[in-house]
């Protein structure tokens, strides 16, 4: 099945709390966000944000500018219904983030379990010319991958697993590493999933 397709299929066919990834609240990417002190209007893009609340939380933080890109329209469609009326200070792209090609600068990247699905060094690659190319001057980008302790697939597909290491090379030509933290996930079925976070700043 092609990336699209699965996608579309997982956002029709399986509620928000069917999913690992589902968190009520995402707190380990709202307190990193508020840690940073960004200002409220910071560029703000969430990469394969899919139906989750951050958009939500920032929106209830107070940042204005605020941005979401995932390949799947029906999970764009079940956030914006979910938002309402909020849903208009959102900026929504639907696209494969492959195929991005980033029309403004953002100040901040966020991107957790959408990266990992990469698995050809290639994409790989791209990704993090896309970064760089996207992110402004003083921007930083903050990552979350299943760690080498966590699953080897999520929503049935294959990932690839990171340590501080390899997350860390994979960006090294543009961006310094600021830090790295792993964190157990509890899935909405009572499983675990370890994570890898890690924040870079361009160098
Ligand atoms: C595991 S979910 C994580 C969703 C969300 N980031 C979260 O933490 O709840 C992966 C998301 O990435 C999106 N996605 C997967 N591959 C993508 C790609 N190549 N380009 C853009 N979005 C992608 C999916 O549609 C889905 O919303």
């Amino acid at each position: 099945m092609e990336r699209k397709e699965h996608w579309e299929n997982v956002f029709s066919t399986k509620t928000e709390k069917e999913v690992s990834w589902y968190q009520q609240y995402p707190k380990t990417s709202a307190d990193y966000i508020t840690a940073l002190g960004l200002p409220l209007e910071a560029k703000i893009i969430d990469i394969g944000g899919g139906d989750s609340y951050l958009m939500d939380a920032l929106l209830d933080l107070g940042y204005t500018n605020l941005t979401l890109l995932d390949i799947s329209a029906n999970a764009i469609d079940r956030i914006k219904n979910r938002l309402g009326e909020k849903a208009n200070k959102v900026t929504f792209i639907v696209s494969d983030i492959l195929d991005f090609k980033p029309q403004e600068q953002y100040d901040f990247w966020h991107d957790r379990a959408c990266f990992h699905f990469l698995t050809k060094p290639e994409d790989v690659d791209l990704y993090s010319k896309i970064v760089s190319q996207a992110l402004a001057d003083d921007g930083k980008l903050f990552i979350g991958t299943f760690s080498d302790n966590g699953p080897k697939k999520c929503s049935g597909l294959e990932i690839t697993q990171y340590n501080r290491e390899s997350l860390r090379f994979v960006f090294e030509r543009d961006f310094k590493l600021t830090g790295c933290f792993t964190e157990d996930h509890l899935t909405p079925f009572d499983t675990i999933q370890n994570f890898l976070f890690c924040g870079f700043k361009r160098k």
